[in-house]
């Protein structure tokens, strides 16, 4: 045992190019675990680190949609063993705080992850992407971030739930506690939006419309369960949805980009006591200004949801179980996989639209 110093993809500066550079990862300690990981996915929350657009606590090491096997523990953890597979989770509840102690560990607001941090080889700290850090062959977490699944799920496929298939899929059945017989639009058809899709069909809506821009991922989001599909850049989102919900607007609403004017046209494409729910994550610097006899008027609720508001001990084995028997396409969300020196011609390809997910495989 000991430090072990493996490849890592690190956003070194604001804005800059990411670059694979050596990265020292220690011997777990006291409620940590050391994970060998076997794939992990771009998901947009990697580009938002690296555009400095989450914090400037540089150097960041990437990468936080993981499935792996744990390769070793601390002396004190028992919820793992090296050998399993598992997904990891950027939400492990603590138990201790106040919304653990109000019974609602899925909001933990003094999440879980390792103590000592993972390193440049001179030392410098990294700041793990979601207190994960998987673009590595090997990344150090508390172990209650490893989440035991069903090894007979590729790791392409399972590492996904790790992030933004469960954020969308939670923004839509958690969060937004879509019931049988509801309609739902999904403003952004990537990742996360068409998991939000996915779990909307899942939990029997009645109609389920895709907005995008980008006629390919509308064409996607039919694949996932859309009803539904409107090109935003073809006319005014609001009306469309109106004109696909009988006039009304849709009971549930769900802003999978996460930008002011996204967010409006969620809030005005709902029905009266209808549901907002964002997921997509802004930019610091974006404010929003409406109407508030509108906020007050129409009722309903605006929430945010924070990784579908999940419970990753619960709810990834119930993700993983739709995956298996064929109601979840996970394996439609993986685009393409990749090696860790491509992860910057990845974001560049989910700029352009080509992917859902492209995966980083170990
Ligand atoms: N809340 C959470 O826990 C959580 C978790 C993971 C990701 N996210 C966030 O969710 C968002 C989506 O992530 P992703 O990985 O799916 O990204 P993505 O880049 O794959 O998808 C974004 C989609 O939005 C579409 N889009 C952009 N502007 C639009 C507009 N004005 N109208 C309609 N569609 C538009 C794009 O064409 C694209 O299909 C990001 O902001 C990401 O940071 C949040
Ligand atoms: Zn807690
Ligand atoms: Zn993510």
């Amino acid at each position: 045992m000991g430090a072990v110093t493996v490849r890592g993809v690190v956003a070194l500066a604001k804005g800059a190019r990411v670059s694979l550079v050596d990265v020292v990862v220690p011997d777990p300690g006291p409620g940590e675990a050391r994970v060998k990981v076997a794939a992990c996915g771009v998901c947009h929350t990697d580009l938002h680190y690296r555009e400095g657009a989450i914090n400037d606590e540089y150097p960041f090491l990437l990468g936080h949609e993981a499935a792996g096997v744990v390769e070793s523990v601390g002396a004190d953890v028992t919820s793992v063993t090296p050998g399993d597979y598992v997904v990891i989770a950027w939400r492990a509840p603590c138990g201790g705080c106040r919304s653990c102690l109000r019974g609602r560990p899925w909001y933990c607001f003094d999440s879980r992850n390792a103590a000592q941090p993972m390193t440049l080889t001179d030392g410098t700290p990294l700041t793990a992407a979601l207190g994960i850090g998987a673009f590595a062959a090997q990344t150090l977490v508390a172990a209650g971030q490893c989440v035991k699944v069903d090894p007979a799920a590729r790791p392409e496929a399972a590492g996904l739930i790790g992030c933004g298939v469960m954020a969308g899929f939670g923004a839509a059945v958690n969060t937004g506690a879509v019931t049988r017989g509801e309609t739902v639009a999904v403003i952004g058809c990537g990742g996360v939006g068409n998991a939000a899709i996915a779990g909307a069909s899942i939990a029997g809506a009645r109609r389920v419309i895709a907005v995008d821009l980008d006629d390919r991922k509308l064409e996607w989001a039919r694949g996932f369960g859309a009803t539904h599909t409107v090109n935003a850049s073809a006319g005014d989102p609001v009306e469309a949805v109106r004109a696909l919900t009988d006039g009304f607007g849709a009971d549930l609403v769900i802003d999978a980009v996460g930008r002011p004017e996204t967010f409006r046209q969620a809030f005005f494409s709902r029905d009266l006591a209808g549901r907002v729910v964002l997921v997509g994550v802004p930019d610091p610097s974006m404010t929003l200004e409406l109407p508030l006899i509108e906020v007050f008027g129409r009722g309903g609720s605006l929430k945010s949801s924070w990784y579908g508001d999940c419970l990753p001990t619960r709810d990834f084995p119930i993700l993983i179980d739709l995956y298996r028997s064929g109601r979840l396409d996970l394996d439609g969300f993986v685009s393409e996989t990749i090696g860790l020196d491509d992860v910057e011609e990845a974001f560049a390809k989910m700029g352009r639209g080509e992917v859902l997910r492209s995966v980083v495989v170990l």
